[in-house]
């Protein structure tokens, strides 16, 4: 792997000759030719079969010209292949069928070991291979990613998708043992995740802790950043993005104490602001608003200018969205972004 990519120069904190752009989401329903694909086939049984889940990831790449690809899979891909049952529900999100509630509960599911993972990893070992063989030649980086321990528990410990992710956040405190051993055992899922897709050819990594704006400063401080921290700190060698939404009120707790080597920034507060609050020891990744997609090219080429400008405060940026591209997207728009991009 090319370590002059441009993805890899700015998480290493130097400034390529343009910002290199990839877009969270990218791979999926925005793209006919994924819809194609995935016809007949679940989302969980696309993940874990090898040549469609490299197919899935290589789609964007070929079409859109981004600067990397992201691994096709799920947050909750480790934990099924763990043995947990979930499934995920087309226009909902992840379900489990036992919710993680009580003391017993997370005891329960605590005593399957995390290495159980590496065991039964094969599927997502052989996709990565597959996918960095084609990547590679190109000069083009693979970013493997997981779930953050808090994510992951706000589905768990709900049983679903929530939207403030309330039972989660109340175990902190009515049974901060068991939280504990909880996100505990969720920082182990998510390193063994990432190293298994480190070890078959990802070159960087990215923790989507995509819920993280439902906690206070407080409570994400105590509870859930050493947990996240340890999963990071659990895969070296390789660059490390840190991605929340709705995090700004503890943006520079987001750095992880140095663990992350780029932070990833929401649509909500301008790059030079995130910048003076992050400080220049980390790159910045953002921060385009979803929503602005869906305006005329001339109103999104103004935006996507304003970010990237904003975006020099950072020792170095990472252009994307400032959260998933959403299905309904006119993947047009996406190419004209990093033909933009590109430009610059
Ligand atoms: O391009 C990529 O980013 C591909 C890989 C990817 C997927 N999920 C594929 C996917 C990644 C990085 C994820 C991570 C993920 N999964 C997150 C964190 C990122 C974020 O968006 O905040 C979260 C919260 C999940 C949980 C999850 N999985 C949700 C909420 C959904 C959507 C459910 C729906 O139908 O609206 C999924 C399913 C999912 N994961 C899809 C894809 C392409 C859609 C599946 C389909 O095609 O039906």
């Amino acid at each position: 792997m090319a370590h002059d990519a441009p993805l890899l120069s700015a998480l290493a904190g130097d400034r390529p000759a343009s910002p290199p752009v990839w877009f969270m989401r990218q791979a999926g329903r925005s793209l006919p030719e994924y819809r194609e694909l995935r016809v007949g086939t679940r989302m969980l049984d696309a993940c874990l079969t090898p040549d469609l889940a490299a197919e899935i990831t290589l789609q964007p790449v070929r079409r859109h010209n981004v600067d990397a690809a992201v691994f096709f899979s799920d947050i909750v891909v480790p934990l099924k292949i763990a043995g947990i049952e979930v499934e995920i529900e087309p226009g909902r999100g992840p379900v489990f069928a036992d919710p993680v509630r009580t003391a017993d509960d997370v005891r329960r599911i605590t005593s399957v070991p995390a290495e159980e993972i590496a065991h039964n990893a094969d599927p997502i070992r052989e996709a990565v291979r597959i996918t960095t063989e084609e990547l590679y030649g190109r000069g083009t980086p693979l970013i493997g990613f997981a779930g953050a321990p808090f994510t992951l528990a706000a589905y768990m410990v709900e049983g679903g998708p929530s939207k403030d992710h309330m039972r989660a956040r109340a175990m902190m405190h009515a049974d901060p043992q068991s939280w504990h051993r909880l996100a505990g055992w969720l920082s182990e899922v998510a390193a063994v995740f990432l190293q298994v897709q480190v070890d078959a050819g990802a070159s960087a990594v990215q923790l989507f802790d995509s819920w993280a704006g439902s906690l206070s400063t407080s409570d994400y401080r105590t509870f859930v950043a050493p947990h996240s921290k340890r999963a990071l700190d659990a895969v070296p060698g390789v660059p490390k993005i840190h991605f929340g939404v709705g995090t700004g009120p503890f943006l520079a707790d987001m750095r992880l104490g140095g663990s992350a080597d780029a932070v990833g920034v929401d649509w909500r507060m301008p790059l030079d602001e995130a910048a003076a609050i992050v400080g220049p020891d980390v790159t910045l990744q953002g921060n385009i608003d979803p929503a602005m997609l869906q305006a005329p090219w001339e109103a999104l080429e103004e935006h996507v200018r304003e970010v990237v400008l904003a975006g020099r405060a950072a020792r170095a940026h990472i252009v994307n969205l400032g959260h998933g591209v959403p299905p309904d997207t006119d993947p047009d728009q996406l190419t004209r972004i990093v033909e933009l991009v590109h430009s610059l």
